[in-house]
């Protein structure tokens, strides 16, 4: 994990400022009690570790990042911090977001992806060979994997579908696409009526923002690693939905020219229909829920929280590296004794409200003490999560831009031969199996890299 300016969330230590001495202001770090926390981290945070419409809980919320992301994700957030004007400003954030709304100005397309090869749509093909099935294996709980758009349902209803929670289902004791008869042709091919969540199936935008192939499409017949057409031909009638002919013959000729990764425009709301879809396909309820955000001590955060929660997720205090307030329960103004049985207590109730089988995900850096020692706040968070019954699962290390720490540091360094510091630590834990937490989390797009240089075909 690498991360340009911003930190998981920017504590003083994390962006170089490694010696104990009061932090004096910094790049990205506000420096008036509310650290930035990445938008990007949480992203990967929500869709790797929480399942599609599952409720985050976060017992020191800080600044308004993790729930604003939660609810574009479709996931429910509940964040429980100390400070009344910290919880103001951020609903204040919230409802100017959601004000603004969320259009896809331009995406990433990714060219590796664009050219792994399929056989292609043909009627023959589908007769005698893949027999479609595409529209027969996309079979789930809760309906088939095509997504109806609110605009399209009426339409498809017309026809006979029956659409729950955005999902078409199957007739009765069937699998797949009613729409689908008995060769695998499909009886809307010409019509107005086709979803676009077929159509533009074959592909997705990964959390990056970059159009990919879906992963599933790789386990269909018509995949052919070393033949077949390139996909960005295959599926030209997806790629023509997302983008309009103009910008879809536009790829199509970068990409037929040996070009790599290119920016591109959709067509208005297409991208935002395609992350729609997606979020229904992972099961999300499709209304964004608004992240709720309570004032209060988290030392009682099963009274002012309770619930079962999907995910527990945040970034607490380095000890008193940061003061937030003049808050005696603020775990800022405790001496380290005194902040290990307050933040035990409440990493064993945050765990105490997890599901059994899901994540627990803790964003933290470590920090010297007063003789410049480390204080062991990484041991410390992760004998916490032990003691109340997760397991640590998966450590990442999220490196935060070096900028001037070599300066800053060189001169103490001789004499004190400490190491600037440019990584936090994001400490993934498991409450049960890690196997069935995964499971729950549902399906994520893994971007492959694919070296194969297979232009021109
Ligand atoms: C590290 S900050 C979170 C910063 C956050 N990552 C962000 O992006 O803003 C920790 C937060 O914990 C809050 N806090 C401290 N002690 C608390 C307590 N006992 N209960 C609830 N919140 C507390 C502080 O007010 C502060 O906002
Ligand atoms: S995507 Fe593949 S399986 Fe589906 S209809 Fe086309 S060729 Fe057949
Ligand atoms: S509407 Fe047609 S193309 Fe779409 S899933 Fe159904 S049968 Fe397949």
């Amino acid at each position: 994990m690498e991360r340009g300016n911003h930190s998981g969330c920017l504590h003083p230590a994390s962006s170089g400022h490694d010696f104990g001495e009061e932090y004096t202001g910094g790049d990205a770090w506000g420096g008036e009690g509310t650290s930035i926390f990445d938008p990007v981290l949480c992203e990967l945070v929500y869709t790797w570790f929480c399942p599609p419409g599952g409720l985050v809980l976060d017992p020191f919320a800080g600044g308004s990042v993790r729930g604003i992301v939660a609810a574009k994700l479709g996931r429910g957030y509940v964040g429980v911090d100390l400070r009344p004007e910290q919880v103001a400003a951020n609903e204040h954030q919230w409802a100017e977001v959601a004000r603004a709304g969320d259009g896809v100005a331009s995406v990433k397309v990714s060219a590796a992806s664009a050219r792994l090869r399929f056989h292609g749509c043909d009627p023959d093909y589908i007769r005698t060979t893949c027999h479609a099935s595409c529209c027969r294996s996309s079979q789930r709980q809760g309906g088939c994997l095509v997504t109806v758009h609110p605009s399209e349902q009426a339409a498809i209803e017309q026809l006979g579908g029956v659409v729950e929670g955005g999902l078409l289902q199957p007739r009765d004791g069937e699998h797949g696409c009613p729409f689908q008869d008995a060769d695998g042709l499909c009886s809307l091919h010409d019509t107005e009526a086709k979803p676009f969540g077929c159509i533009a199936s074959p592909f997705t935008l990964n959390t990056n923002g970059t159009l990919i192939v879906r992963n599933r499409y790789k386990s269909l017949k018509c995949y052919q690693k070393n033949q077949g057409m390139p996909a960005y031909r295959a599926f030209r009638a997806s790629i023509d939905l997302i983008f309009g002919e103009n910008e879809a013959q536009r790829i199509i000729d970068h990409l037929e020219a040996g070009g790599g990764d290119m920016m591109a425009t959709p067509l208005p709301g297409a991208a935002s229909v395609l992350l729609e879809n997606d979020r229904i396909k992972h099961g999300a309820n499709v209304t964004v829920t608004a992240p709720r955000w309570v004032v209060g001590d988290s030392a009682n955060i099963s009274a002012l929280a309770p619930g079962e929660y999907d995910l527990v997720f945040s970034c607490p205090p380095y000890g008193d590296l940061e003061k937030y307030s003049e808050d005696p329960a603020d775990l800022s103004n405790l001496d380290w004794a005194e902040f290990l049985v307050a933040y035990r207590n409440i990493v064993a109730q945050a765990v105490g409200l997890l599901k059994p089988d899901r994540f627990a995900v803790f964003v933290v850096g470590e920090f010297r003490d007063k003789q410049g020692n480390y204080r062991g706040l990484v041991p410390e968070t992760v004998r916490a999560f032990e003691d109340a019954g997760a397991h640590l699962y998966n450590e990442a290390i999220l490196v935060t831009a070096v900028g001037s720490l070599p300066i800053r540091v060189g001169k103490a360094f001789c004499s004190s031969r400490k190491l600037g510091k440019t990584h936090q630590n994001v400490l993934v834990f498991v409450k049960g199996s890690g196997k069935k937490a995964a499971q729950a989390c549902g399906e994520v797009e893994v971007y492959e890299q694919d070296q194969t240089q297979d232009v021109g075909a």
